[in-house]
């Protein structure tokens, strides 16, 4: 089988926390060392705009995401890594898929029909605040799929939709313009930890519950120590099930260790205790990665480097896509007007001479012009070689023959104005030079 291409993308607008390590990050590195994969890594800026009018935060957010990954191992010349504004291919795909995408479709993207609904229930207009970003997003989504032909796109639930969006973009593309696009399929890993933050529901900047990946330790100790967790006293017995905590340690922990944790959880553990041991073993996984991503973020040129030779990379495959696309879909260089034309004659106007025999036994032949009408019709002759005389005799324009030929009755006149069969002949015997 040939190569399966993976793509993850990250929207810069935040400070990645252990959820996007646990439940992104690491999965997608981990995946990208299985024989066969080709991964590619992207840092969604123009994503982020919809959500951030802020711009030092997108700054911010773009070289830490950046360190993260590289500080987590990701090697940059094992996969493509780059971010997405540094490739002027996706917004230029996006326009073209923005002219295929169902208007009706994107009305009911999750996110779009959510701020609607939202709007609505509080008696406003449905569209009030919402910018044309928000409703483009999965356009947006698509084309940073489909620009590298992405075979698989790991992403959480809430996101399966967008990929169903891709697909049908890539689909109607593909019936319209020929196939160009593979339809990218949605990864829904089963196995990789959706964690739970702070407060218990799910680990997200939206919940403001968050613990940053690569928060100094003094400051991550005091995050986990505000966990929420029940009121039993240190020597009660404590439930795994259902405790942030718990679920926690699990992401981090191997199965040996999470099975010693629940033992101690039900010999009643403290949870001051308990929060110790998970800080210790989150730091375990995370302290030799903060030093390296300290290291990077210092010095922000040289992941502006790494970028930018990622960039250039992708735009080796990137590239020279738009530029068959641009083609496909019409938009090219105007010097091959004249072949196009020809083209098109020969496919739909091009006149024909059609010999052909009648139930009386004799020979006829007829010219027809490109929308089918008749132009010539033979009487009838004693053998298709007289009749091919009279069809050579048109072609070179020798209408002396052609005229005696009226006059003694082997031609019929068809009335038609002798100018447009010259016309026809011209075309036809044009193209047939041009074929030859
Ligand atoms: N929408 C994704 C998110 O919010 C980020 C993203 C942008 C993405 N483009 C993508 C993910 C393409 C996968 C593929 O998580």
């Amino acid at each position: 089988m040939s190569q399966q291409r993976v793509l993850t993308g990250i929207t810069t607008s935040g400070t990645p926390h252990l959820g996007n390590y646990a439940g992104a990050i690491r999965p997608a590195l981990l995946a990208s060392q299985q024989p066969g994969v080709e991964s590619f890594y992207f840092l969604a800026d123009y994503h982020a705009l919809i959500k951030v009018q802020d711009p030092l935060r997108v700054q911010r957010s773009t070289l830490e995401i950046a360190a993260s990954w590289l500080a987590c191992g990701l090697d940059p010349d094992k996969v493509w890594f780059y971010r997405q504004s540094d490739i002027p291919e996706i917004p230029e795909l996006t326009w073209l898929l923005t002219c295929v995408a169902g208007k009706g479709l994107l009305n009911r993207a999750h996110a779009y029909k959510a701020a609607v609904d939202k709007n609505t229930a509080e008696g406003e207009d449905p569209d009030a605040g919402i910018t044309a970003g928000l409703f483009m997003y999965p356009v947006l989504m698509a084309a940073d799929i489909l620009v590298f032909n992405s075979h698989k796109v790991p992403v959480g639930r809430d996101q399966v939709q967008h990929i169903e969006m891709a697909r049908d973009f890539a689909a109607r593309f593909n019936h319209l313009y020929g196939e160009h696009f593979v339809l990218p399929e949605a990864a829904i890993e089963e196995s990789v930890a959706t964690l739970p933050g702070l407060d218990g529901r799910k680990m997200s900047k939206s919940y403001d519950n968050t613990i940053p990946l690569f928060a100094p330790p003094a400051e991550m100790k005091k995050l986990i120590a505000g966990i929420k967790t029940d009121s039993r006293a240190p020597g009660e017995a404590k439930d795994t099930e259902g405790s942030a905590l718990f679920q926690l340690y699990q992401a981090f922990a191997t199965k040996e260790e999470s099975a010693v944790m629940a033992k101690a959880f039900a010999d009643g553990i403290a949870w001051g205790e308990a929060k110790q041991a998970l800080f210790e073993r989150i730091d375990r996984e995370i302290a030799p990665m903060r030093e390296k991503y300290e290291l990077l973020i210092a010095r922000p040129g040289d992941i502006e480097d790494i970028l930018h030779a990622g960039a250039a990379k992708a735009r080796m495959i990137a590239t020279p896509f738009l530029r068959e696309l641009r083609r496909a879909v019409g938009l090219r260089d105007l010097r091959d007007v004249a072949k196009t034309n020809a083209k098109v004659e020969m496919k739909a106007v091009l006149p024909v001479f059609k010999q052909y025999r009648e139930a009386d036994g004799k020979f006829y032949f007829k010219l027809t012009g490109g929308s089918g009408e008749v132009l010539l019709q033979s009487e009838a002759f004693d053998s298709p070689k007289d009749a091919g005389g009279y069809i050579s005799a048109l072609k070179s324009m020798d209408f002396a023959k052609v005229a005696a030929a009226v006059a003694s009755g082997q031609l019929r006149d068809i009335g038609v104005d002798a100018h447009k069969v010259e016309e026809a002949l011209k075309i036809l015997v044009r193209a047939e030079a041009e074929k030859a």
